[in-house]
């Protein structure tokens, strides 16, 4: 059977939207991303960009966002929310994390939000390998003096970071102790519309056992903890 996650990529991209359109609703992570290296004129490359919705925050600042994922059907949503944003210095397309269509060194920035996380879980024997195939390709894409971040779930529905599954809590340490990135983490909680919109987009994406775990009758806000790694090269 095809993974949950997976499904709702290739199939119920414009339901993903309407639930990332509710996170983060302090704007934590424009700010933490600033702060980690300032975006101003950046040429930055997005690996697993979904619906865009770091795209869009990234271009208002960076000279250019060039993005990429492998779902056609998340790119087709992020190419409708980009263009309603009436800005023209970003570019879709479909890529492999581990695969780009790009010039060595064409970026200062690179970076993938919620993506590299799910290759240990979708390819458990040689997850750690695969992602390392992700990293070497961010490595590549850099121009000396660069920086890769990654942004991944430190757990939904909690108010305190912890990653949400054992191969999660590996990777994280592989990144901090094998690979030097250093680490924060931010709340990026949800603010829905009404109970009944937390309560819809809460169970499409997470699943019924969390919705019910989670959400509280009248409850519009639920707790979100996201992790954030960066790594300066030369
Ligand atoms: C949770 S979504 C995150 C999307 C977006 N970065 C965001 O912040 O909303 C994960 C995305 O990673 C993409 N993805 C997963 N594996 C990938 C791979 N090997 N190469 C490119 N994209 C991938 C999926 O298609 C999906 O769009």
């Amino acid at each position: 059977m095809i993974d949950r996650s997976k499904h709702i990529y290739r199939h119920r991209a414009a339901d993903y939207e309407r639930l990332v359109a509710r996170e983060d609703y302090q704007g934590n992570l424009f700010a933490a991303l600033n702060d980690i290296r300032p975006l101003d004129g950046l040429d930055v490359v997005e690996f697993g960009a979904g619906t865009g919705r770091l795209t869009r925050m990234l271009s208002v600042q960076a000279r250019r966002v060039q993005a990429f994922d492998i779902e056609p059907a998340m790119l087709a949503q992020a190419r409708i929310n980009m263009l309603e944003t009436g800005m023209s210095n970003w570019s879709l397309a479909l890529a492999d994390n581990a695969r780009m269509a790009l010039a060595p060194g064409c970026a200062d920035l690179v970076i993938e939000g919620w993506s590299f996380g799910h290759t240990v879980h979708w390819h458990k024997s040689d997850g750690l390998r695969q992602v390392d195939a992700m990293l070497a390709e961010m490595r590549r894409v850099l121009r000396p003096g660069g920086a890769a971040v990654l942004v991944e779930t430190m757990g939904a529905g909690q108010r305190r970071p912890a990653a949400p599954s054992r191969e999660l809590a590996k990777l994280y340490a592989y990144w901090r102790e094998e690979h030097g990135f250093q680490y924060r983490w931010i709340r990026t909680d949800f603010h829905f519309a009404s109970p009944e919109e937390a309560d819809e987009l809460i169970r499409f994406f997470f699943g019924d056992h969390d919705a019910a775990a989670w959400l509280s009758p009248d409850q519009v806000i639920v707790p979100e903890c996201t992790g954030i790694w960066w790594r300066q090269y030369d």
